[in-house]
């Protein structure tokens, strides 16, 4: 493999993608298109100025003139879709753009692909697609599709296009369906370094509902060693679920993250809860663990303490990102919650 486009490569997973397969492939060049929104971040990538293996491209997929250009101008060898809009929270308040990108974005990127003979297209998916677990079981590749929020359904809705592109057109379709991710990189937005950040800052800690929701954590460097193993090894048309086995309710994790920082966990307010809040995730990762020998490395113990150092190390990253808009951002969501709702964990 020489030549891979990567879109969404400024983001969190994405960034931490290309610095995995520059690594790992020493003959490989990236090409990285983002279109920037408020969640990618150039300065992910700052390290990669001078590496010739790394080329920028600002634009988005949704714009199909562009991607026929880059097609023909480059013989890629695969593509690997991040690009999205990923947090739920904003999906529930505005889901148009999530529509766009999501659903329009994967859909002008497969028509390229076809278009543009590019090998393996691995479509980046989620977990979240298959909706809430009840208290017991975990999810398969065979668990119904029940998303319960729009930026669940889009994504739902992206899986499907691939697939009908594979199924219809034979184009070299294969999808990975990721739990939580957590690692460097992560825009605070997300649970992990929203609640890493304000932390720090002796700002209160916003737990949604009974905190007793469980999300299935996974380190991103284990993630991106799965998509590098789908991406090489995986069968055409197949879905594979990825996660660590490390499913936990948020309350826990966030005391955790406490603990690391040596804060008091009086830190920890109970608000009004996110609208239809997914109860519980939990994935079952057999199929790729059986059939293409990937396998998680990172203790949720080590990787957390990791990405709470990386977090300390990197204050100014985070402070950079928390002012001008993210102010605004976190005023919306957080301040009509800002009244504990004086909910306990049973
Ligand atoms: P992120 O929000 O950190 O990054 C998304 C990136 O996509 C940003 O760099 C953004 O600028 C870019 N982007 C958005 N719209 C675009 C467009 N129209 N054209 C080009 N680029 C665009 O997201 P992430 O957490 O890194 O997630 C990456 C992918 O992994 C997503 O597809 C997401 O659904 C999936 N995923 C995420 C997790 C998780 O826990 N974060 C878990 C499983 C799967
Ligand atoms: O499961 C994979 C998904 O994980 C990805 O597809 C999504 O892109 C990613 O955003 C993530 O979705 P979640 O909704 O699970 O992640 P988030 O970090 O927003 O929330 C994790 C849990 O923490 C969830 O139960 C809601 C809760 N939470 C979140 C925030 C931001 C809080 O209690 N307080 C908060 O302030």
């Amino acid at each position: 493999m020489n030549k891979v486009l990567v879109t969404g490569g400024a983001g969190f997973i994405g960034s931490n993608f290309v610095h995995h397969m520059l690594r790992c492939y020493r003959d490989l060049t990236m090409v990285n298109l983002d279109s920037l929104t408020y969640a990618g971040n150039l300065g992910n990538l700052s390290d990669l100025k001078e590496d010739s293996r790394h080329i920028f491209i600002r634009g988005s997929v949704g714009d199909s003139d562009l991607l026929t250009e880059l097609f023909s101008e480059h013989a890629f060898d695969a593509v690997v879709n991040f690009a999205a809009e990923t947090h739920v929270d904003r999906s529930l308040r505005d889901a148009r753009p999530f529509l766009d990108t999501n659903l329009g974005g994967t859909q002008n990127l497969l028509d390229a692909a076809r278009a543009g003979g590019a090998g393996r297209f691995v479509q980046i998916s989620t977990d979240e697609v298959y909706g809430s677990l009840g208290e017991q079981g975990r999810f398969t590749e065979h668990s119904p599709i029940t998303p319960n929020n729009p930026y669940s359904a889009t994504k739902a809705g992206a899986d499907f296009l691939a697939l009908a592109a594979h199924e219809s057109h034979d184009l070299d379709v294969v999808i990975t369906r990721c739990s939580n991710n957590y690692g460097p990189f992560q825009f605070p937005e997300k649970l992990i370094p929203l609640m890493i950040g304000n932390a720090l800052d002796d700002k209160r800690l916003p737990v949604y509902g009974d905190g007793l929701h469980v999300r299935d954590w996974i380190h991103v460097d284990d993630h991106c060693a799965a998509i590098d193993t789908v991406l090489r090894t995986g069968r055409a048309g197949e879905i594979y679920n990825v996660g660590s086995m490390h499913d936990v309710p948020n309350v826990e994790v966030v005391k955790e993250i406490l603990h690391h920082l040596g804060k008091p966990e009086s830190l920890i307010q109970y608000v009004e809860d996110r609208p239809g809040h997914d109860r519980r995730y939990a994935i079952d990762a057999s199929k790729i663990q059986n059939e293409l020998g990937w396998s998680p490395t990172v203790s949720f113990r080590d990787g957390l303490k990791a990405t709470v150092e990386w977090y300390v190390n990197s204050k100014d990253w985070l402070d950079e990102i928390r002012s001008g808009d993210y102010q605004v951002y976190y005023q919306k969501m957080y301040g009509d919650r800002d009244r504990s709702t004086g909910i306990r964990p049973v």
